[in-house]
């Protein structure tokens, strides 16, 4: 089989149950290292973009959101990791990783659709870091139904109140107290853009997620506060085999020829913390392996 970087890299279908681990993932998944021309990798070369920026990182444990803390550690950055509790060994094993770069990670096992504990993590990451530099809503929740009708109103609502909510509770909570070139980075996903069909209610969320990105980057802009969308393609992540089936699985790929690893969207996530992207706000990035969308 293809490695992880090679073109016709397919992860072997398997099932986990909610919430997955990296640790029950067939084939490991690449957090820090990116490819190289003869399908290889290469360590992730770090050029000091966030020294001395604090983040607070939502879903930080596995797959996106630990590539996310990696390469901001790397890069010179502290970071916060909110996640839910059956994911400590996860969590963990991002801190350790964070600190073997020399830098601060900070945990909180919680759930985040609630108000109040969105508000908790947003004052112990305060309390913690100082000051959230970069705040990145990146916790999420899908389950595949193939029609409208076998979308349960309990999926629809823990779908909305998993993906969208937390993003508006931490971003009201932190914004307030962000200064002239600090982020918001909201994750989102091709889906909002493709309308996929078997993940309808998660594929809403999305689409509310960009909208948000739009409209708190136009409020936040005179402050200098800016506000970004990533709308990854298929990655290779803990959330896949616990969320798809057996075709969608066979199918998880891209026109590149692979999904990508975290590291390779985590990148996106570095340019919009940093000095970078400074006349960037209100758009939505696409690493999504080379799917034409609208912008
Ligand atoms: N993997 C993909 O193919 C893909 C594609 C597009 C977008 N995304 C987006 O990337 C983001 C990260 O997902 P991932 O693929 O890295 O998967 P993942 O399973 O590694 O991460 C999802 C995280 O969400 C957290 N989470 C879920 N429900 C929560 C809750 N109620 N409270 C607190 N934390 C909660 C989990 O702790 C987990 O760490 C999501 O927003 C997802 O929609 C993923």
């Amino acid at each position: 089989m293809p490695e992880q970087f090679e073109v016709g890299f397919q992860p072997p279908v398997s099932h986990q149950d909610l919430p997955s681990r990296e640790g029950d993932l067939p084939v490991e998944a690449i957090h820090d290292k990116l490819p190289t021309a003869d399908g290889g990798w290469q360590p992730y070369k770090a050029a000091g973009k966030l020294e001395g920026k604090k983040a607070l990182i939502t879903g930080g444990d596995s797959g996106i959101g630990r590539a996310v803390a990696i390469l901001f550690a790397m890069e010179g950055a502290d970071s916060f990791i909110a996640y839910l509790p059956e994911e400590e060994k996860d969590a963990q094993e991002t801190k350790s990783q964070v600190e073997k770069h020399g830098r601060k990670c900070y945990t909180m096992a919680t759930d985040l659709t609630s108000p109040e504990n969105c508000q908790k993590v947003a004052d112990a990451a305060r309390k913690e870091l100082g000051h959230v530099n970069i705040l990145v809503n990146n916790a999420a929740f899908q389950m595949m139904q193939q029609d409208i009708t076998d979308i349960t109103n309990d999926q629809w609502t823990k779908t909305f109140n998993t993906n969208i909510h937390p993003y508006f509770y931490l971003a009201k909570a932190l914004v307030p107290h962000m200064k002239r070139g600090d982020t918001v980075i909201n994750n989102a996903s091709i889906n909002a853009y493709i309308g996929r069909p078997d993940l309808l209610d998660y594929t809403s969320t999305k689409g509310a997620i960009v909208a948000f990105t739009r409209g708190l980057a136009n409020q936040q802009v005179s402050k200098g506060i800016r506000v970004n969308a990533v709308c990854p393609g298929p990655v290779w992540t803990p959330l896949i085999p616990a969320t798809m089936d057996k075709s969608a699985q066979e199918q998880f790929t891209a026109p590149l020829g692979r999904p990508a690893q975290p590291s390779e969207i985590a990148t996106v996530f570095v340019f919009l913390a940093g000095p970078d992207s400074s006349m960037m706000s209100g758009q939505s990035l696409h690493p999504n392996g080379g799917t034409v969308v609208g912008s």
